[in-house]
């Protein structure tokens, strides 16, 4: 493998970064570390660079679709990575999961119709259910011995009391860090297709899974998930994508994808961005080895994390994640209440985190780290929070 360094500290600051240029205009002090919004500081593979290079030589962004290319290079991804075998036809780009998760629910719930999430969970899925006058249901995670589960009579019992419609799917899930087994995901799957119940299965953290979990693609479990479902997947997160704005939402059903792409253009929304969709590809073409040497960067960062938490911050415990580039660390064991831990962390700590209780009231107490930085931006980070916890 060849050898990336993720180590090296690139300047994000005079970029127009949402993470390092936007402390004053969202209400933080100045000089904190960020490790708050998902995106990763590190440069993209090079086959992407070259790709895009490519576009801007020329020098030309006329109206630009996808050929079969596109389609063979995200398909042999999901196939080659996940077993997971798709048509061309079922796939339906977008320009992100957010985009698509508040399309999905306007296409297939009525107003006032129950969508159902599972708390705490990332926050744009609540804002998604609620800014579209649906009504929000959570069957929340239960935090069992230091891991989160699902508590499937609840969530049954919540689907038939409210005539739930709609299951918004979080797979890998942020903020937890869960890589849901096969066994989760066909519960899941069981019950909402006893019950009617469509699922989106947004699966943008799937490239992230740590050693011994494997990410399964919820319609890849039978051909009864795949024809209730629609999955949601893009390069944005696996490989550092997200400002130009590309997804790829399979969904196998035609009727759903009939009604999916009704949505669609009901937003007047049709060619994606043209740099958007060569970084596609060539990520999905040539990213491969790329990504395998950054899951081992995350895995080691993640393990300084770990036994940070545990030799120097013992009234913290980190939830350990399965997957995802993000960690949920629980605080309570600092007996803060939420607007204190919210200002100890940003003005004692000098961090700027994601505050738990924006995933929901169960997240409350918790803070989420990105770990996707260089080691040395994560260890300063654990020490000012050492620091500031001394001094309580
Ligand atoms: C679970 C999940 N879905 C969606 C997104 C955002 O996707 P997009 O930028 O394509 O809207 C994120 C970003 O953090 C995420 O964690």
């Amino acid at each position: 493998m060849p050898y990336y360094n993720f180590d090296e500290i690139i300047d994000r600051t005079g970029t127009d970064s949402l993470k390092y240029d936007f402390a004053a205009e969202r209400g933080r002090p100045g000089g904190l570390i960020s490790m708050w919004v998902a995106d990763m500081d590190f440069r993209v593979p090079e086959g992407v660079t070259a790709a895009i290079k490519n576009v801007v030589e020329h020098g030309i962004y006329g109206y630009t679709e996808a050929k079969g290319n596109y389609f063979a290079a995200v398909s042999a991804w999901f196939r080659s990575r996940f077993g997971y075998a798709t048509e061309p036809e079922w796939l339906v780009k977008t320009p992100g999961i957010v985009y698509s998760l508040a399309a999905a629910v306007r296409a297939f719930t009525e107003k006032g119709d129950a969508v159902l999430i599972q708390q705490p969970v990332y926050y744009p899925f609540s804002e998604v259910i609620l800014v579209n006058e649906r009504k929000l249901i959570s069957s929340d995670l239960v935090l069992e011995n230091g891991r989160y589960v699902i508590d499937f009579d609840d969530f049954e019992r919540k689907i038939t009391q409210n005539s739930v419609k709609l299951f918004l799917l979080c797979s890998p899930h942020n903020p937890v860090g869960r890589v849901w087994t096969r066994g989760e995901l066909t519960k899941l799957g069981e019950i909402c297709v006893k019950h009617g119940v469509i699922v989106v299965s947004d699966e943008i953290h799937c490239d992230f899974t740590y050693s011994g979990h494997t990410h399964t693609v919820f319609a890849s479990i039978s051909p009864d998930f795949a024809q209730n479902s629609v999955i949601a997947t893009a390069p944005s997160k696996t490989f550092n994508l997200a400002g130009l704005q590309i997804s790829n939402i399979f969904i196998a059903n035609p009727e759903l994808r009939a009604q999916f792409r009704r949505e669609i253009d009901r937003t007047g929304y049709s060619q994606l961005n043209t740099i958007g969709l060569a970084a596609c590809r060539a990520a999905y073409e040539t990213g491969g080895e790329w990504l395998d040497a950054l899951k081992l960067h995350l895995a080691d960062n993640l393990a300084f994390q770990r036994e940070f938490v545990a030799e120097r911050l013992p009234r913290l415990t980190l939830i350990d994640p399965e997957g995802t580039y993000l960690t949920w660390l629980d605080c309570r064991g600092l007996g803060l209440g939420r607007d204190e831990l919210e200002n100890f962390i940003l003005n004692r700590a000098k961090l700027w985190l994601d505050g738990g209780h924006i995933f929901g009231d169960t997240g409350a107490g918790f803070e989420r780290f990105n770990i996707a930085c260089a080691r040395s931006t994560l260890a300063a980070a654990m020490e000012r929070l050492e620091n500031a916890v001394n001094e309580i």
